[in-house]
């Protein structure tokens, strides 16, 4: 097992990480204050992993709340389901709330355990590869709006991430891809070297080799607890990790939840990103094309959805969280491996990188 921190002083956690941790109950006994403990999963991940995880949990009293699977159940009714099960069990405000599963348990778990009873401890077990590089970390906790991706939420930390790395085994291929966008983000935006190191493993992580998959999580958890630790609310450096997200998220709201993966419209987001990057000058379109390659190797969409217009874009970016005073901020990268903020750009440049055909660059890679 590894340990990592993510150190915000006296809510600071570890991120524990390694092969078999479900069922290792001394792990989670040290976050867990009263007797009751209740955990969120999905009808998918029940019965793969919530008998294990109650085992480990034999000490105290365990409530399963089992919510329908998808990103279209991330949402408001989804969300009473919990609340309805924390009442009706009578879960008091020493109850410990444990999200067992992918980002969209994770999300909604995290913002129960926020709201319920104005707030109670919070342990992230993600499955997914996506959760565990990404989601578990950090404390951005919330549901999607009809009109907007996560635009209802919270801050919330956990008080423990426990990444069992076997649960990857059980993964669809689609999903484990999904996971690998936000690996690859995490190269582009801060860490160039680790850009080489994924082009020399996309293979071997696609396989599920563990060795490679423990390092990926690794640099990638490290990577979010750096910069959670240094902005743990978005006033600054923690928004590069949004890199490739505002496209993103307006392809997953205008095709309707859960139809384009969060990791595959974060690739075809980033794409954009890269695309207009290279518009600006900031990168070679020789670094564009690494990027767009590295995004096809790990299977993943690197061209937007055909029947999304400009005017398709910009509507649903206008609602972005990224905007402050109507102006639009992006992530972009100034060179591989580093990511800005910046409102500061031509409208001309980003009308051409919503109106680029991504077709042809996609092709040109062969
Ligand atoms: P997901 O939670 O929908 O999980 C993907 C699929 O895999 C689901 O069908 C799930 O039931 C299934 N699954 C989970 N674990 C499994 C396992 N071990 N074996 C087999 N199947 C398994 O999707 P995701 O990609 O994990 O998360 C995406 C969500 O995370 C989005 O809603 C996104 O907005 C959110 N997100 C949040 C943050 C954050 O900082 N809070 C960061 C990135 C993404
Ligand atoms: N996934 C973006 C963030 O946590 O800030």
């Amino acid at each position: 097992m590894q340990t990592l921190k993510v150190d915000l002083g006296e809510r600071s956690y570890p991120i524990h990480f390694g092969e078999g941790l479900l069922d290792q109950p001394q792990l989670l006994a040290p976050h867990i204050a009263g007797r009751q403990v209740a955990i969120v999963t999905n009808e998918t991940v029940a019965p793969l992993y919530l008998e294990r995880l109650t085992r480990s949990l034999a000490a105290y009293s365990v409530l399963p709340i089992i919510l329908p699977d998808g990103e279209s159940f991330k949402n408001w009714e989804t969300l009473q389901l919990i609340f309805n099960g924390l009442l009706t069990a009578r879960h008091d405000r020493r109850t410990t709330v444990i999200a067992l599963g992918g980002g969209v348990i994770g999300d909604m778990a995290g913002f129960a355990a926020a709201c319920y009873q104005r707030g109670v401890d919070f342990i992230q077990v993600p499955t997914t590869l996506l959760s565990q590089v990404d989601s578990s970390v950090g404390g951005k906790t919330g549901i999607n709006h009809p009109l907007g991706k996560n635009m209802v939420g919270a801050f919330y930390q956990p008080n423990l991430v426990l990444i069992d790395t076997t649960s990857l085994n059980t993964l669809p291929a689609r999903e484990l891809s999904a996971g690998l966008a936000e690996v690859i983000k995490y190269g582009l935006i801060c860490d160039e070297p680790f850009l080489t190191w994924l082009e020399d493993h996309v293979d071997a992580l696609r396989a599920l080799d563990q060795v490679a998959l423990t390092t990926a999580i690794q640099r990638s958890c490290a990577a979010k607890a750096e910069v959670v630790g240094a902005d743990e609310r978005e006033a600054g450096v923690r928004a590069t990790l949004n890199l490739g997200h505002t496209f993103g998220h307006a392809i997953e709201t205008h095709m309707g939840y859960g139809v384009w993966l969060h990791g595959e419209a974060v690739a075809a987001g980033t794409v954009m990103a890269l695309e207009m990057s290279a518009r600006l000058g900031w990168i070679t379109h020789a670094e564009r094309d690494r990027g767009i390659r590295l995004f096809e190797r790990a299977g993943l969409p690197v061209v937007p959805p055909a029947e999304m217009t400009p005017a398709d874009f910009m509507e649903h970016m206008a609602i972005d969280k990224k905007v402050i005073d109507g102006r639009l901020r992006l992530v972009l990268l100034r060179r591989m491996g580093e990511a800005t903020v910046t409102d500061d750009y031509p409208q001309e440049v980003l009308q051409a990188t919503l109106g680029a055909d991504y077709r042809a660059l996609a092709q040109l890679k062969g």
